[in-house]
């Protein structure tokens, strides 16, 4: 691997850190243990964004508000363009929603982009699984509002603090491949409707926002096959890797991974969450003895699978549900790009032919 790639320092940031070896992640001066599960989703956008983004709407009525209303106008300019789309999978379709928001960006609240990430979220998901929309409720919380747009029922107290904990610890994680796609479009001031649709481009593959789908399906198979340490061994073997596993900068155990677990204890799930465990245990001894010189650890989308499985989000829906919280970590990237007002243009390592010139 090539040190000098892997090394390459994107942007400065003064919105969170990611510590790999101390496993710590803060996010404006706290860590996360001081923020999911304590606070709302709509209180961490307000810290993060604290001094950032410039939000009129929040400022006079509050971020509540401001994101129910918005809630509102994003439901009523992508519901109707459902009629005209036939769903491929719930990602494409967010992607088509997304694509179509407005894009007079000078004009817009940053605040307008994460409803309208989290309405697309909702709507893609029902759309793909043939229901119909259910509309937001500008009173609600955003974590209560999506899981009824989601769901189309009712949630308990302890379900909605569960969602809040989970939308809280996937605000935002440092320069990771979405975020940096954020900033490097808003670098060449394409604008926010533009970074956001980069970025959700990029949090769809399976080796950032699209693996805690296919965790649930490996966690199927391995119960299914009734031999934990035989299957995960037969994968590894054939060098398909483990999902909800490693990670690019923890060395050591993902942060967010037990924030999410104490979630779905509060939440009263224990068959599958004990399953889980021993399955996870059995995952990181093998990967001991398969990646010796590297400590692969369990990451924050295996215990994101349980904890939105024990939701009842459907798993088509997870990758559409992560950009509804990490919304508001790109746009904070984002603005804090623009502020920055220079265009990300790394340079690459030419490991190609040279011209043969005649002497
Ligand atoms: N299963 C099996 N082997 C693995 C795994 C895994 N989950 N993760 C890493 N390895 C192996 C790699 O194959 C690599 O071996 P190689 O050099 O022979 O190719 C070695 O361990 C070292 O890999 P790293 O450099 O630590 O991994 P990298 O930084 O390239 O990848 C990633 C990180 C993409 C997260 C990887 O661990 C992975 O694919 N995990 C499974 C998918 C997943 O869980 N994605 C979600 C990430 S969290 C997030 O984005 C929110």
């Amino acid at each position: 691997m090539d040190m000098q790639i892997d090394d390459f320092v994107g942007a400065k940031t003064g919105l969170s850190h990611v510590d790999g070896e101390a496993g710590r992640l803060i996010i404006r001066g706290h860590d996360l243990e001081e923020l999911a599960g304590q606070c709302s989703f709509e209180d961490a956008v307000k810290l993060l964004w604290s001094g950032v983004v410039a939000y009129e709407r929040g400022a006079k009525d509050g971020i509540p508000a401001a994101l129910g209303s918005a809630r509102i106008a994003a439901f009523e300019r992508q519901a109707p363009l459902l009629q005209q789309h036939h769903a491929k999978n719930q990602a494409d379709t967010m992607r088509f929603l997304l694509g179509a928001e407005p894009s007079s960006d000078k004009l817009r609240e940053s605040i307008d982009a994460v409803a309208a990430v989290g309405v697309a979220a909702a709507l893609s998901t029902r759309h793909g699984l043939g229901l119909t929309p259910v509309k937001p409720d500008a009173n609600a919380s955003h974590a209560m509002d999506l899981l009824h747009m989601i769901r189309g029922d009712r949630s308990s107290d302890v379900e909605i603090r569960a969602f809040d904990t989970y939308l809280v610890a996937a605000i935002d994680h440092g320069l990771n491949a979405s975020t940096f796609t954020a900033r490097v479009v808003a670098s060449t001031l394409a604008g926010l409707q533009a970074s956001v649709l980069g970025a959700f481009c990029a949090l769809t593959g399976p080796l950032h926002g699209g693996a805690p789908g296919p965790v649930l399906d490996m966690l199927d198979a391995i119960e299914g096959s009734g031999d934990p340490a035989a299957w995960i061994a037969g994968e590894l073997a054939e060098g398909r890797r483990l999902m909800g596993f490693g990670h690019r900068i923890y060395r050591v155990r993902d942060p967010r991974a037990d924030v999410l677990k104490a979630a779905l204890k509060r939440l009263g799930t224990i068959g599958r969450l004990e399953r889980a465990e021993v399955i996870e245990q059995a995952a990181i001894a093998a990967l001991r003895i398969h990646r010796s010189g590297r400590r692969l650890d369990v990451n924050t989308e295996f215990y994101t699978a349980l904890l939105l499985e024990s939701l009842r989000i459907p798993r088509q829906a997870f990758t559409p549900v992560f950009a509804a919280s990490r919304v508001a970590g790109w746009v904070a990237h984002i603005r804090e790009q623009e502020g920055v007002g220079r265009l990300i243009r790394p340079q690459s390592q030419y490991v190609g032919d040279m011209p043969v010139r005649a002497a």
